[in-house]
């Protein structure tokens, strides 16, 4: 099948979802002379309308991923939205997985990632799987209210978490359904993202640290490098090595981490895919996340993850409550010269990830308001926190 011998020229990479990170992706596959192939839900789904080979097929339907995965040497995610038995399956029958189902059981499970890696002794905010209110209630006891309830699987953009204060409220998200556990209110002072990218054996590379800027849940803003000290960013990229090692990520790795008030780190969640918080990397870094994440699924040499800018502020374009016009507005918001749009080729739904506006420079502030002021007269209002 393939390993070091597949040239440039040759390599097919096939990857399960055709949304924006798959979209990416393809733009760096076409830069190396690899065939990205997607394994999409809809002709419409971001890679497929940007070229991408496709099949359509649903994640979880395992005759679909198995016919996909004989079409490609390695077969790597956009999503985590697939089975993890379905790729115990086509490991076993030769196709090279990557990252492995262990490693992504990590990403679609949060109870799973906390247990493993809470007996590692790494940290992570007190936690416990919670079935009625009764069992929250005593956690919060313990802990005090208000506490964060999260869905064990399937939340995206925080929308399987809820901070709430009360028995009430518990009540409320129980009665949604599904599997859920209850953690600690980690009093942050900001959020950060380690991203690596890791080959199969371990060898890796880490980007100088991002920090996340969360809105109602979801990440409106990045920043990178971090504006941590130096002690605790090299503490939060040795953490987030330690985190790709335990699970044997390979691929890009993403691990959201908490910096507390007192400067602690607490581990938050992780991606085993090339991750919002990295888009900067497309401009920002010698190697974007895109190309090291074809490159780690390859086990091919990881490229060079440093900065090509002191700093880049990056925000994230969500969709508004009413009828769009992103299109028409692109021109004016084009007007800022220095401004790097990238738009997904997405319908808009509110708080919907649409594109991402990424500014470089050497002040933070200046970049920030570039960015910001792009993404304002893209969304056609001030969209600013
Ligand atoms: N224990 C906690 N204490 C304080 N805030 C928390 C805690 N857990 C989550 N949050 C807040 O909620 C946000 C979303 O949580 P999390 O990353 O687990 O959810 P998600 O929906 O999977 O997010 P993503 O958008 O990254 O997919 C975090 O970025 C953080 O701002
Ligand atoms: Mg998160």
């Amino acid at each position: 099948m393939l390993g070091h011998h597949v040239t440039a020229a040759t390599a097919r990479v096939g990857m399960v979802g055709g949304g924006q990170l798959a979209r990416m992706t393809h733009a760096a596959a076409i830069d190396l002379g690899i065939e990205l192939h997607v394994l999409a839900t809809t002709p419409t789904d971001p890679a497929v309308l940007a070229g991408a080979s496709h099949r359509i097929g649903e994640p979880d339907d395992l005759a679909a991923l198995t016919a996909f995965a004989g079409e490609v040497d390695v077969v790597t995610l956009d999503h985590e939205l697939v089975d993890e038995s379905h790729l115990e399956v086509l490991a076993a029958a030769g196709h090279p997985v990557r990252p492995h189902a262990a490693a992504l059981l990590h990403a679609k499970d949060k109870l799973h990632a906390r247990t493993q890696l809470d007996a590692l002794g790494l940290p992570v905010p007190a936690f416990t799987a919670v079935e009625d209110v009764d069992q929250v209630v005593a956690f919060a006891a313990e802990h005090r209210w208000p506490v964060v309830m999260k869905a064990r699987r399937g939340g995206y953009d925080g929308r399987g978490v809820a901070v709430v204060d009360g028995p009430d409220q518990a009540a409320d998200v129980l009665s949604r359904g599904g599997d859920w556990m209850v953690e600690a209110l980690v009093d942050i002072h900001i959020e950060v993202a380690v991203l690596l990218a890791r080959r199969p054996g371990g060898q890796h590379v880490a980007y100088p640290l991002i920090e996340t800027v969360q809105r109602d849940g979801i990440c409106v803003e990045l920043i990178q490098p971090a504006r941590v000290d130096d002690s605790v960013a090299t503490a939060a990229i040795e953490l987030g090595t330690r985190v790709a090692d335990a699970v044997d990520g390979v691929g890009i790795i993403a691990v959201e981490l908490f910096v507390g008030r007192d400067g602690a780190l607490t581990i938050n969640e992780l991606a085993l895919r090339p991750h919002n918080s990295g888009h900067a990397t497309i401009e920002a870094s010698t190697t974007s996340q895109f190309h090291n994440h074809l490159r780690a699924v390859l086990d091919w040499p990881l490229g060079d993850t440093s900065m090509r800018t002191p700093v880049a502020a990056l925000v994230n374009l969500l969709g508004p409550d009413g009828p769009d016009r992103i299109a028409d507005r692109l021109p004016a918001a084009l007007g800022i010269a220095d401004a790097q749009i990238h738009l997904y080729g997405k319908v808009s739904r509110p708080g919907r990830k649409l594109g991402h506006i990424t500014v470089l420079g050497d002040n933070v502030e200046v970049a920030r308001e570039r960015a910001w002021a792009a993404t304002n007269l893209l969304v056609g209002r001030d969209q600013t926190g």
